[in-house]
């Protein structure tokens, strides 16, 4: 069996170190997520996107989950300045893409456009509340939209786990090496706990190998920081998972909170660092009460199993059961609700700023201990 098709058929590499941009002029300033797509985009993480949308595709995701090619896609993908910058930049100009002074990319601009933000917030969040984070992001950002293919120049420089970062075709040809044929991507901006190592440890059942992907790219401010997460991916890892069954690697994406949306994304962008199988669970990318538990899976069944290309494994809502002694799910579960171990990642949390334990029901001893340990030390250094 050969390896998994890219989204769209091939893996782009828009990456070129030696591209000289001292003759131009022009610049676009970019914010965190615009930049950290621009390495995404530049890897193949986003194949086949080579770079920030124009108003064609941008409309056709919008309205119909789809690029302009058909291919199937569903977060917008977009370079967001303000008005005046705007006025600065014409179709045709190359511009330097910076950040923080140092340049990563350039764009070759072919679009300049104003979105329509509340049809976007409505059709990628479906809410136009600015309490929900992936929208006030979207408002927060540029009014108008630079849009044109784009070449990255220079890779982002890492100090925090920097050995955890690998480009598609990099995981691709570890997989190879390992000789897995199916691997699961399991996408994931918590700790990992138990239901998620319960589900996690279900689909190991059936595939070769597991690639843990903690998204480590921008979140809300009361997630877990990823450094701390990072610390209690490695040690539940070591504790509970075979070795040459496991792979972590970070996913450097911006979080989006878009729920359904980003369900389908999230399992595109896995496809193109090479896994066959994608786990969405219960409200997958969601927060707060703005998606239905299940509609993250639901929203997968107006394409065709080509279309998508990633075998799905849908989980139900997983939980300890006191009288059946293990983690289930309705599914393999007859008790009541009271039997349960449930608890809100807002209630663990708190539990955990407060020095509080989980249980050990509900989350591994070693993973609690570095979220405390963490959580205490950042709180230090605030202090
Ligand atoms: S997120 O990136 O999707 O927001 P999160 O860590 O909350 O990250 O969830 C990771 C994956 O595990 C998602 O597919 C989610 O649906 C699934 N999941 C989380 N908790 C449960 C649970 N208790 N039961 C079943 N699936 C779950």
């Amino acid at each position: 069996m050969t390896a998994i098709q890219p989204h769209g058929g091939y893996l782009v590499n828009a990456y070129q170190p030696d591209v000289n941009t001292d003759q131009i002029e022009k610049e676009i300033v970019l914010d965190l997520t615009a930049l950290s797509d621009l390495e995404l985009i530049g890897t193949g993480a986003y194949s086949p996107i080579q770079g920030f949308f124009n108003q064609q595709d941008y409309e056709q995701v919008v309205h119909h989950l789809r690029l302009s090619s058909g291919a199937v896609w569903s977060i917008p993908i977009t370079l967001p300045v303000s008005s005046e910058k705007a006025e600065e930049l014409s179709i045709g100009d190359t511009a330097k893409l910076t950040y923080e002074g140092v340049t990563y990319g350039i764009i070759t601009i072919s679009d300049i456009y104003e979105p329509d933000k509340t049809i976007e917030a409505l059709n990628v969040y479906k809410t136009v509340e600015t309490a929900h984070p992936g929208v006030k992001k979207l408002y927060d950002r540029g009014e108008v939209y630079i849009g044109g293919p784009i070449t990255l120049i220079k890779r982002i420089e890492r100090d925090q786990f920097s050995s955890f970062y690998y480009d598609p075709s990099e995981t691709r040809k570890i997989f190879e090496e390992k000789g897995w044929k199916t691997i699961v991507g399991f996408q994931t901006r918590n700790p990992v706990h138990r239901a998620h190592e319960y589900i996690q440890k279900t689909a190991l059942e059936i595939v070769d190998g597991l690639l843990l992907n903690p998204l480590v790219g921008e979140t809300k401010k009361d997630d877990i920081p990823a450094d701390i997460r990072m610390e209690s991916y490695q040690v539940l890892l070591k504790n509970y998972y075979p070795q040459d069954r496991v792979f972590l690697a970070v996913f450097p994406a911006a979080m989006r909170y878009a729920g359904p949306r980003e369900a389908i994304f999230h399992a595109l962008v896995r496809k193109n660092y090479g896994c066959t199988h994608f786990i969405v669970g219960r409200d997958h990318a969601g927060v707060g009460n703005y998606y239905g538990t299940y509609d993250a899976q639901q929203i997968f069944s107006q394409f065709t199993k080509d279309e998508i290309g990633i075998t799905l494994l849908f989980f139900e809502h997983s939980f300890y059961c006191t009288k059946c002694g293990n983690i289930a799910s309705t599914k393999t579960c007859p008790h009541d609700i009271e039997d349960r171990v449930i608890l809100s990642g807002t209630k663990v949390r708190e539990m955990l700023k407060n020095g509080e334990l989980p249980p050990s029901t509900f989350s591994r001893k070693e993973v609690v201990e570095v979220l405390i340990n963490g959580l205490r030390k950042k709180a230090k250094i605030h202090s």
